[in-house]
């Protein structure tokens, strides 16, 4: 039978507590298991739980020697050492500040020859590493999680996809705010391959640029839809929204309005 339930979704007061909860479950599981595989996404969402990672590196010794990563996706043709290319954020954000292997750290490679012959190669090479222990995601205004857009394939693996304009108008913000700068393709991971993590948790809240209350609403309690790719992780058995109390607010918002509608329908 498809399993098919709400995810779990842990609250924090604000942005800076929820990116500190995430950052623990990330530590925990280093303990736990040093040598765990661990998939990381990119985005404004993380960056906060990068630093406090960092912080626990730098001030309580965390170590990342043992772990491997792999992340999420990257755009198509701009050089990795671009201010906005998602290895460049990587380092940036994360790799560079602590003891990460760079043997064991695994981006796709949006500048390949042979884009097809890389997310094959990339995809081999997370069934190699034993698969994804933890998956962390970011979830975009349109559902979108990676790079897979609305209307992605769910038995997609990494693949190369087209962003939607709206995805381009919500990255823009990174690239001068100049719609036109932002790459036109990526290469994601696909659903499926994100769905063989063992345990995924996304992340959310809600910024002045972008609202993604009816994407986390539909992502928790939507219809399971190719057309809204963050709801196939209703399918997952492990998976936890990690919000702050703003955006989960605005769903319970979403959730009493549409039972009032309902409720003087009948
Ligand atoms: P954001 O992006 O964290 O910058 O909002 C999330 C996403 O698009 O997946």
């Amino acid at each position: 039978m498809t399993h098919i339930e709400t995810p779990d979704t842990i609250i924090s007061a604000n942005y800076a507590a929820m990116s500190k909860k995430a950052a623990h479950e990330i530590a925990a599981l280093l303990h736990s298991k040093p040598d765990a595989v661990i998939g990381l996404a990119t985005g404004s969402t993380p960056i906060g739980m990068y630093a406090e990672l960092v912080r626990m590196h730098e001030e309580e010794g965390l170590d990342f020697s043992q772990a491997t990563f792999f992340n999420l996706d990257e755009y198509v043709g701009i050089p990795h050492d671009h201010p906005q290319s998602y290895h460049h954020f990587m380092h940036e954000h994360l790799f560079s500040n602590v003891n990460a292997n760079p043997e064991r750290i695994h981006i796709p490679n949006g500048n390949a020859v042979d884009l097809e012959a890389e997310c094959a190669r990339y995809e081999q090479g997370i069934k190699d590493a034993g698969g994804i222990d933890l998956q962390v995601l970011g979830i975009g205004a349109n559902g979108h999680i990676g790079f897979c857009e609305p209307g992605t394939d769910f038995t997609l693996g990494t693949h190369i996809t087209q962003l939607t304009e709206q995805t381009r108008n919500d990255n823009a913000r990174f690239f001068d705010d100049d719609h036109e700068q932002v790459p036109t393709e990526a290469l994601s991971m696909g659903p499926a391959t994100i769905m063989s993590a063992k345990r995924i948790i996304v992340l959310a809240n809600n910024t002045a640029k972008t609202n993604k209350t009816h994407a986390v609403h539909d992502a928790l309690y939507g219809d399971v839809t190719q057309d809204i790719p963050a709801t196939i992780l209703q399918k997952h058995p492990d998976v936890s929204f990690y919000l702050d109390w703003s955006i989960q607010r605005e769903v319970q918002k979403m959730i009493a309005s549409q039972s009032e509608r309902s409720f003087s329908r009948d």
